[in-house]
Parts: C-alpha cells; structure tokens; sequence
C-alpha cells in the first residue's frame, strides 16, 4: 500500500518526537511491504517564524490532499515566547483550532489506559490502580465554546468579555454516533458528560445522545455531570469505557485522565472526520522547557501512528505491530526520564526510538 501521510514537527519538543514516529513508521513500511510518501508542513510557532501566521491556506491544502497527517505538538511558553506577544487569533494554537475546523475533525478519541509496567507512577491511591483502567474520551473538537463568537468591549470604562457556547443538534449527533461505533468494540458502555442542569445546550446534547442511543441497544447509555465526571476519574476511573463529551469538558478531563495514568508522555489522540482522514498528534503539549535536549518520551507520537495505521488505513495488524513493540520495550526495561523508576534503564528520545523500531516485527 502507498502511504501518503503530512508531518506538522511543529514546536517545542514536537520536531524530536515526530521524528522517531517517523522512523517506526517507516520500519513498519520495510516490514510489511508498504511504501511511505512524507511531505512536512508548518504549523504553530514554526509556521509564524516563516510566515508571520500560524497556518497557511497551502498548508491546509496539503494537508487535505494526504491520507492522513501525523503531528507533534505545537507552541511555547507562553511567559517569554515572542508568539505570544502577536493577537490571539496569529499565535500557535490558533493554527491548532484552525486545522481541525478547515479539515473538519470533528471527533477527537483520547484513549488513557494505565500500563501494568507503569502502575508505579499512577497517582491514585493503590486500592484504586488495582483494578486498573481502559478508557477513552471521545471528545468533540470543532464546535462549542472554542468556536462560539467571542469579543472583549469595554463599556462604560468597564471591560467586558463574552465567549459563546453553540451547539447544532447535527453536530450532536454525529459525534455521538461515533462515540456508540467505538463504544461497540470495546467494553459497550457510554457515558455521556454535560452541564444539563444548568445549560442549555448540554440539555440539548442529553436528549439528542438518547436518540442516538436507541440506534445501539446493545451499548448502555448514562449520563453523568462533568463536576461529579472530573471527580469520579479520580475515585473510580475503572467504570469508566466511553465518555462522550463536548469540546471544552474533554479539553478539561483529557487531561485529567491522562494524568490519572501517570504517564501523560504515553497517550495518543486521532482527530477524525467523517471519511478515512485523520489528523495523530500526542495528547501532551510541546515541553518547550525540555525541547532539544533528547530527553522526551516518544512513545504517545508513536502510538498516535499506530491510530493512524488503524483509523486511517485500516492496517490493524502493522498497528498491532507497533502497540506489541512498545509494550516490548516497556518490558525490557527500558524508560525515558519522564517514567523512568528505580532498576530500569533510562534512555534519551532517539535511543526509545530506535529500541521501537528494533521491536517492529
Ligand atoms: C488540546 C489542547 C488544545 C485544545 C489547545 C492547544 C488549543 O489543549 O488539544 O487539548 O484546547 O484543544
Ligand atoms: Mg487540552
């Protein structure tokens, strides 16, 4: 098969991660027989360096004309990066929310499960990592609060700001759709987050996943609020298999979750629309503190890849290759500093890479 995949390196660490996600990808390609076409694009800080804006109309071109993108990460500190002295709208996130609306991703899946090897580092109490964990937020990405109209004023001396939170009932049910399909190969049960009592549109979203819901009687529907969500991941997160949510509360629980597995440095994301396309990225930020000293963990970019062999291309066995090889090198011993413990062996962001792509068999 002829792969024609975009590479947004990005910012900050992004650059070195990708880069190993580059090399399993193309060991997986020698492997089984498959041939790989790269093309690199801009995107975030590197893009307004270049460009003096965060994303280009041919940027988006390109990346609508691959099979699917595979991304780092984008963006600096906020605190001392020139980025983010520009209008909100020219600095790198925006190129990120800017991306995903131009290719319509509208679903995005952040699995956060708690590795057996890794148990050590998950924050939870004992009695509660125990039992272990296998989530996945399915997260819509291209509507909400992110994308609502937004304006700050000042009236009367006094500043105002004001952020819209829309919802269409189409856009609900879309991603609801999704998250039944996903919810149907795995442990069959969503649980579906909102604010409904208070907001509108979360009341909105709770009727419309239940007409979604009686499409798939085989999967079990509930409903939680996203407070008593964001403390539930952290008293039980083993009753959790499918959390369907709006953009915003799984901006907020994605992280959340993937904190509760110890190991943020571990966790990939797709971004998908409604054909085979999809956009891979890390669920983690960019790590500008620790970019360019060969010390990040690769590993969530190279999972990110194998969702896109699975999503993407429908190569589920070269993607079972590369979960199989992480696992393997997790087994081994080997550790980058971000989940490295006592008696295992701590290696830079190119060596796991290269340890990865020994793996693929
Ligand atoms: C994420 C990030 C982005 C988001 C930012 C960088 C715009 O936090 O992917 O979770 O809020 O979606
Ligand atoms: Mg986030």
């Amino acid at each position: 098969m002829e792969l024609h995949i975009v590479s947004i390196p990005g910012d900050g660490i992004g650059p070195e991660i990708v880069a190993e996600a580059k090399k399993v990808l193309n060991k997986v390609a020698e492997t089984y027989g498959h041939t790989i076409e790269w093309k690199d694009i801009l995107m975030g800080g590197a893009s307004i360096d270049v460009h003096g804006v965060p994303l280009t109309e041919e940027a988006v071109e390109q990346a609508k004309a691959a099979d699917a993108v595979l991304m780092g990460s984008i963006g600096g500190d906020a605190a001392t990066s020139p980025w983010y002295r520009l209008p909100p709208e020219k600095r790198p996130e925006a190129g990120l929310l800017a991306i995903r609306k131009a290719l319509n991703l509208f679903a995005n899946l952040r699995p956060a499960l708690l590795y057996e090897e890794l148990a050590a580092a998950c924050p939870l109490k004992e009695e509660i990592s125990r039992r272990g964990f296998d989530l996945l937020i399915m997260r819509e990405l291209t509507g909400g609060l992110y994308f609502g109209e937004r304006r700050t004023t000042v009236e009367d001396g006094v500043r105002r700001a004001v952020d819209t939170l829309v919802y269409n009932e189409n856009e609900i049910r879309r991603i609801a759709v999704k998250g039944f399909e996903i919810a149907r190969k795995r442990k069959k049960k969503v649980t579906s987050v909102d604010k409904a009592n208070v907001l509108d549109s979360s009341r909105l979203w709770r009727s419309v996943v239940e007409e979604v819901a009686a499409q798939y009687p085989d999967v079990e529907l509930s409903h939680m609020l996203v407070d008593n969500c964001a403390m539930q991941l952290v008293k039980d997160p083993a009753q959790f298999d499918v959390i369907l949510t709006e953009n915003m509360f799984g901006d907020i629980l994605s992280d959340e979750a993937s904190m509760v597995t110890g190991s943020i440095g571990m966790l990939p994301s797709a971004s998908l629309n409604d054909t085979k396309f999809g956009l891979y990225e890390p669920s983690h930020g960019s790590a500008p503190d620790i970019a360019g000293q060969d010390i990040a963990n690769p590993i969530a970019t190279v999972l990110s890849a194998a969702m896109m062999l699975r999503y993407s291309f429908d190569l589920d066995r070269e993607a079972d290759a590369v979960e199989r090889a992480v696992k393997k090198v997790l087994q081994d011993g080997y550790r980058t500093a971000d989940i490295w413990s006592e008696g295992c062996r701590k290696v830079g962001c190119r060596q796991m890479g290269d340890l990865l792509a020994e793996r693929i068999c």
